[in-house]
């Protein structure tokens, strides 16, 4: 193959007719051998389903049957996209793209229709082993998340993330799936962005949107389960199932942040946008506990309300080095960059502390970055590289998947997605540089989302997808968009350099 690669840039030089060639080198616009491409979707957004079968309800059915309104367009994931019923045309559709992963989570309710081991539900446990077979079939790696937002009510109904009880029943339905997948799945993440679980508790921003007169409290009560559930999990697997010889991790998710000017108070305001949102989670895996001026600042800021305790319950010696070391990868969601300068958003009205007010940004957009369609989605490629480093920076250079990348738009050109195309070629280009430039051990990157789908609060109208979907259609039709006919021809070229 490196004489291959030899050949092509001696015939490259002869055509241009000298032997000094401006080309980067080829390395450059190849990924490395064994880089994983990959699509991504959860079951809430996707599966529809709801009551099928034997499911539970769970908080995203919950909150949009009985407050419609929380949704743009009183939207709901009954029926989505209908994976539930059409998961083969969909493993199809992958394999037509040339996908070699596809990360999906499996909806607790429909396994645990009350989230309790003691009630487990056969056709949800087959779903899930049918969509594993058909994928393997095909020679496509299944990443499977364990929870992606959409909790069994039962279990909200005793407080949900704020139960400490969470830790052991989330260890519990990891077991399970452990003990029923864990053969053929090989890539596990335990929870998707444990950061904006966090925005469903003390804020209205996700489902179950409870607890809200509590917000600068709740959100830390909930961040500390889900941390210390997550750790249960990882640290299950590796006395049980390390047989099984899977890799896991979290989805980390937060805010990315320029600083808006090089004024020494935004540089340390977009340090705390990083540590307070994705570091808040993986500081404490990767290097152990909370970032510490996270936990100075929100001490200080207790102090001065004039609480004796912080608002951030410290975790014990135990419980640190219980969550250290339970990540064998990076597993980052990154969509879009925010410039930060030092201060409070003055727009919310209420006067109350929370975990967005502790952090102390305004968050800014430069104006001649792209939109999508998302009122928060800018198009900001070197920011994905700039994250890349910081990780590899913050945590001595761990391997990393990129578990959720993609772009929005509002589908009016059907599938005619330049700003998709243009976002994709420009992130992955960015992601080449942070291997080769930065020396970054970046492996893999995976599209969100592989279909157009429910996009929580957004409902139908932000779509994501790389294939649309027809919501009007009975039969959910789904059609490649542009952005997929590129991405198989991306896929293709990698195939050919090194197959
Ligand atoms: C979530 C996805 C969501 C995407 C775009 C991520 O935060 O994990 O479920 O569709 O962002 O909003």
């Amino acid at each position: 193959m490196d004489l291959f690669l030899t050949l092509l840039a001696i015939s490259i030089v002869g055509v241009c007719g000298s032997t000094k060639t401006e080309l980067p080198p080829i390395s450059h616009t190849m990924f490395p051998e064994g880089f994983i491409f990959g699509a991504a979707t959860a079951s809430y957004q996707i599966e529809g389903g709801w009551n099928a079968d034997g499911k539970g309800p769970n908080i995203w059915d919950n909150i949009t049957h009985e407050r419609p309104s929380f949704v743009d367009n009183n939207d709901n994931g009954d029926v989505a996209a209908d994976s539930y019923h059409r998961y083969k045309e969909d493993v199809q559709l992958l394999e037509n793209i040339g996908f070699q992963m596809y990360r999906f989570s499996l909806s607790w309710a429909r396994i645990l229709p009350n989230g309790r081991v003691n009630n487990v539900n056969q056709p949800g446990i087959d779903y899930y082993m049918n969509l594993i077979d058909e994928l393997l079939a095909k020679g496509i790696q299944p990443m499977v998340t364990i929870y992606h937002w959409d909790l069994p009510q039962d279990l909200e109904d005793i407080g949900g993330w704020t139960n400490p009880e969470i830790v052991n029943i989330f260890e519990e339905f990891a077991d399970l799936v452990f003990q029923t997948y864990g053969d053929k799945v090989k890539w596990w993440i335990t929870i998707n962005e444990a950061f904006m679980v966090t925005r469903g508790y003390g804020a209205d921003m996700f489902a179950p949107a409870a607890y809200l007169d509590l917000h600068g409290i709740v959100e830390y009560q909930v961040a500390r389960n889900l941390l210390l559930a997550h750790a249960r999990a990882y640290r299950l697997y590796q006395k049980k199932y390390s047989h099984q010889n899977g890799k896991l991790s979290m989805a980390f998710a937060g805010y990315f942040c320029i600083p808006a000017t090089d004024h020494l108070a935004d540089i340390a305001a977009a340090e705390r946008c990083y540590q307070h949102t994705y570091g808040w989670f993986a500081h404490p895996i990767f290097v152990g506990d909370y970032p510490s001026e996270m936990k100075k600042r929100i001490d200080l800021i207790s102090k001065l309300e004039g609480r004796n305790a912080s608002r951030l319950p410290p975790f014990t010696q135990d419980e640190i080095d219980e969550i250290r070391g339970t990540a064998d990868f990076y597993g980052l969601n990154h969509y879009t960059t925010n410039l930060a300068a030092d201060g409070v958003d003055q727009s919310s009205s209420d006067p109350n502390p929370s975990s967005a007010s502790d952090t102390g940004f305004i968050s800014s957009a430069d104006p001649s970055w792209p939109d999508g369609a998302a009122s928060w989605f800018k198009v900001v490629p070197q920011g994905i590289r700039l994250h890349v480093k910081k990780i590899c920076e913050e945590y001595g250079n761990p391997e990393i998947i990129v578990v959720e990348n993609g772009y929005s738009e509002d589908g009016s050109n059907f599938t005619h997605d330049p700003g998709r195309i243009y976002f994709l070629e420009t992130y992955l280009g960015e992601l080449r540089e942070s291997i080769y430039t930065d020396g970054c051990n970046v492996r893999g990157h995976i599209t969100y989302s592989f279909l157009d789908s429910f996009e929580w609060k957004g409902g139908y109208m932000d779509k994501f997808g790389l294939v649309s979907v027809d919501f009007n259609n009975p039969n959910r039709t789904r059609t490649m968009k542009n952005s997929a006919h590129w991405m198989r021809n991306y896929i293709e070229m990698h195939k050919i350099y090194y197959q």
